[in-house]
């Protein structure tokens, strides 16, 4: 059931409602100007841009902290683990009987001085680089000083006005329709060469024919047939086998190199896929290609038995 849209008399009951409908994680910001601090719990935090490195969130117009951002032109971001719920409170000002939301709290400095929450997930120490007007609310957009990650754990979230959990998925089946069917066709075919990842600096090897160059910012770097590297002098890491899978697709099937890689994983073999036109080429250690031969053998053996 859809309800009326909102207009521009934006009925803020609805308003507010379907905004809760969007989960976040949950930050505090603090701020420390000359000695004098302020934080508050903010859950639009958001990322903004990479290159400069910039942070936005949105502070409503009315709070201290807002004009000690303006004023001492730096805050911290610290990001709430799923167990510092009453931190959340306690900087929401939803912790009643509190006067000072920072007395017992725990804190770390980041490098321009704002205060960090200790134990959170990670840190964010920013320069204001602009303020935006957004209505009621001020946009605070924060140039990042120092970021640091805390101990790894679940993240703290925020959903139709409760504190939540956000767990993990269950990865998707991997196999879709197509994905079985094509399985049932892939045929994998041990080859006989060994290969090997070489970084190319200049041209490769006279008479090498690699079978993949991938060209990125920071060089070329090549799959390349062992004796053919060894010719050239190149140095490598680990020998790899080739299995050729039969695909014949036109790389639109969903699912088959995740149920190709999923079968691998399971059997504790690393591998590397590189897809092609009619081919699919996995590159998994020399000592474990046999294993693998047989259990992709296995997995098309269960895909031919299993329904259509
Ligand atoms: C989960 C959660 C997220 C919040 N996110 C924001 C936010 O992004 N921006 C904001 O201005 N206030 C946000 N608030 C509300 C402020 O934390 C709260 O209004 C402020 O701490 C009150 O401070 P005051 O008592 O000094 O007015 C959020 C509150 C909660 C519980």
């Amino acid at each position: 059931m859809s309800s009326p849209p909102v207009d521009g008399s934006a009925s803020s009951h609805l308003f507010r409602h379907v905004l809760a409908r969007f989960a976040s994680g949950v930050t505090v910001v603090t701020v420390d100007a000359g000695g004098e601090r302020a934080g508050f719990t903010a859950s639009s935090f958001a990322s903004l841009s990479l290159e400069p490195p910039l942070v936005l969130l949105c502070a409503a117009r009315r709070l201290d902290a807002l004009g000690l951002i303006e004023r001492g032109q730096r805050f911290g971001v610290s990001i709430l683990g799923v167990q510092q719920r009453e931190l959340g409170l306690r900087f929401a000002g939803l912790l009643p009987g509190v006067d000072d939301r920072f007395a017992g709290v725990p804190l770390v400095a980041g490098r321009s001085g704002s205060p960090w929450l200790a134990g959170c997930l990670a840190w964010i120490d920013c320069r204001l680089w602009r303020l935006y007007d957004g209505g009621d609310h001020a946009i605070v957009v924060g140039e990042v000083l120092e970021a640091a990650l805390g101990e790894a754990g679940e993240p703290l979230g925020y959903f139709e006005r409760h504190w939540q959990r956000l767990s993990r998925l269950e990865p998707p089946a991997v196999a879709s329709a197509d994905a079985r069917l094509l399985l049932r066709a892939v045929s994998p075919r041990l080859q006989a060469d060994e290969f090997v990842f070489v970084g190319v600096r200049g041209a490769l090897p006279d008479g090498a024919v690699p079978v993949v160059v991938f060209e990125e910012a920071e060089g070329a770097s090549a799959i390349l047939s062992r004796r053919d590297a060894e010719r050239g002098g190149l140095p490598y890491h680990g020998v790899f086998r080739q299995i050729t899978l039969e695909v014949d697709s036109d790389l639109h099937v969903v699912g088959l190199v995740a149920a190709v890689s999923d079968a691998l994983a399971r059997a504790g073999i690393a591998c590397n896929v590189v897809s092609a036109l009619r081919h699919d080429h996995l590159f998994v250690p020399a000592a474990d290609a046999e294993r693998a031969l047989a259990t992709l053998r296995g997995l098309q053996a269960a895909a031919r038995a299993g329904a259509p």
